[in-house]
């Protein structure tokens, strides 16, 4: 194992990857049925990070009996108050250990660590407590009936053993989108990490230990999407799955949730558009922009992937989106000084996104910058992309229809308001879209027409535990985050009684 890294490693990453990692079954950590592992990489130099258990059916089966057991025992006997100081002490250590899980992000997927630590682990801790404060707050309704002498209420009951699937872009932070609400609403969980990134997801497993959650609630399964992955969404004792990955395995996911009727919430691929008219601060919409795709090396669902500037704007906006690309620096998560991108995740990703790069470039579409890997050293050993901004392509092009995930932006001019609708509209997804003017009313027409589940105006990417996410079309459905989480989490009972 080396590593090229240049920030100090805290020593407590050190010991924790020198051993395998375990799988945590029923609050203790075991090794796969199989005493199989796997390796897990540092996407910015190829190196074996790590060895975590290889998780699989027979795992994956102990795991569902330990949360249905729980379920139906000891964590039914917790009080929502006392799941909302489960949840808060949950949050509290995870910042405790902040250096800690930014530096395992860092390491394992490739982001910055000082960005992790301010970002990714923060906004986890802070997704902890806001449904720490909602746990007490979920209630059901008396319902107004006409059928005399009778009342009628709703109870709003967990849905029982909910599996977690989770991608590797934001390993730690998607892993609190889902665990957060479920555990709220008083579920018990088998979480699947991305085979790519599965170590914050464990050291927060350690966490989860320290708070005292009672044995079950919680449980890990690491492993592939095709072993672990599948034998959790066909398990028959699983009542709900909830997924953010791919559009491809959804409908796997959604094919295979029909053997228990599983339900299901699923977040998935974007290509969202971000408009900007020349009534706008077109430097700020530019730059925010060019931010809002290459931030995360372009590895986001909410990637501003087609970026469209009204004509009169547009040589300024695609200059300056330029000009972002070649100001950024390239490196591993952990260098010092910290770069503002790093590696794709992996090999295959790697060379997902320069097919995708040579087919623009094959179809006749135009590189401003970049256009392929960084080979510089020490980056040629990772998975390095250089920051790439295409224009003159045309709407049937791969990479103005596909999902890139990968640091590569599309800038094209526009004519009227209603050519650049249709085009932003014209895509199978519809996770987010956003908006640059200073005509209020040109705002909010944009707004509700746009069909996209998030629209950003005159900003970009922002995200609050308080406030719903997910997509429309293809992007998937259910809504994470807020109150609306609630409802993926939770069952409605009608309950009728004679006066
Ligand atoms: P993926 O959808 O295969 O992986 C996501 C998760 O699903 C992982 O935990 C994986 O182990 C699991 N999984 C894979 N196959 C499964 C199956 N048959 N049953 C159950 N679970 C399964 O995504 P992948 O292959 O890593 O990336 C491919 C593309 O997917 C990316 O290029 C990107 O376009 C998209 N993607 C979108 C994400 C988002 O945030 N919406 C996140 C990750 C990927
Ligand atoms: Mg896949």
């Amino acid at each position: 194992m080396t590593f090229q890294t240049i920030v100090p490693i805290h020593p407590r990453v050190q010991t924790y990857l020198q051993s395998p990692r375990k799988l945590l079954i029923n609050n203790e950590w075991v090794e796969a049925a199989s005493g199989e592992t796997f390796a897990t990489y540092d996407p910015s130099n190829g190196s074996v990070l790590a060895h975590c258990a290889r998780g699989g059916l027979e795992d994956v089966d102990r795991a569902v009996k330990a949360a249905r057991a729980a379920f139906e025992g000891e964590w039914q006997r917790v009080t929502p108050a006392e799941r909302a100081k489960l949840l808060w002490r949950l949050a509290d250590l995870i910042e405790a250990h902040a250096d800690q899980l930014a530096q395992l992000e860092a390491l394992n997927n490739g982001k910055s660590y000082m960005g992790a630590k301010r970002g990714d682990v923060v906004w986890s801790a802070d997704h902890f407590r806001y449904y720490a404060g909602l746990a007490t707050k979920i209630e059901g309704n008396t319902i107004p009936v006409s059928v005399p002498q009778h009342l009628n209420y709703t109870l709003r009951e967990p849905i029982g053993v909910c599996g977690l699937i989770t991608p590797w872009n934001f390993p730690l932070e998607i892993a609190a989108w889902k665990l957060a609400p479920a555990l709220a609403c008083g579920n018990c969980v088998i979480l699947k990490p991305a085979e790519q990134t599965p170590l914050s997801a464990l050291y927060l497993g350690e966490l989860v230990l320290e708070a005292g959650f009672p044995a079950g609630v919680v449980n890990i399964v690491t492993g592939f999407g095709d072993e672990a992955g599948v034998a959790l969404t066909h398990h028959p004792d699983v009542d709900k799955i909830s997924f953010t990955g791919s559009t491809e395995v959804a409908r796997k996911i959604i094919a295979a949730s029909a053997g228990n009727i599983k339900r299901l919430s699923l977040e998935l691929g974007g290509k969202s558009p971000c408009i900007i008219f020349s009534d706008s601060d077109v430097e700020t919409a530019a730059e925010r922009a060019a931010f809002g795709l290459f931030g995360n090396s372009g590895q986001s669902c909410v990637a501003a992937a087609r970026i469209y500037a009204e004509r009169s704007v547009y040589e300024r906006v695609l200059e300056r989106v330029v000009d972002v690309a070649q100001g950024l620096t390239i490196g591993a998560g952990m260098a010092d000084p910290q770069p503002d991108i790093g590696p794709l995740i992996s090999e295959r990703q790697l060379g997902r996104v320069l097919g995708y790069v040579q087919s623009g470039i094959a179809q006749g579409a135009q590189v401003c910058t970049g256009g392929g890997r960084a080979l510089e050293p020490p980056l040629a050993e990772g998975y390095f992309v250089r920051p790439t901004v295409f224009t003159n392509t045309k709407p049937e092009m791969a990479i103005v229809r596909e999902e890139i995930f990968g640091p590569v932006a599309i800038v094209e001019p526009f004519d009227s308001f209603e050519t650049v609708i249709r085009a932003a509209n014209d895509s199978p997804y519809g996770l987010a879209a956003s908006i640059w003017t200073r005509d209020l009313s040109k705002a909010h027409r944009a707004a509700a027409a746009l069909k996209a589940g998030t629209v950003w105006i005159n900003t970009y990417g922002m995200f609050d535990p308080a406030s719903p996410f997910g997509g429309y079309k293809q992007s998937g459905y259910g809504r994470e985050m807020g109150a609306a989480a609630i409802e993926l989490y939770t069952q409605l009972k009608s309950v009728w009684i004679a006066l």
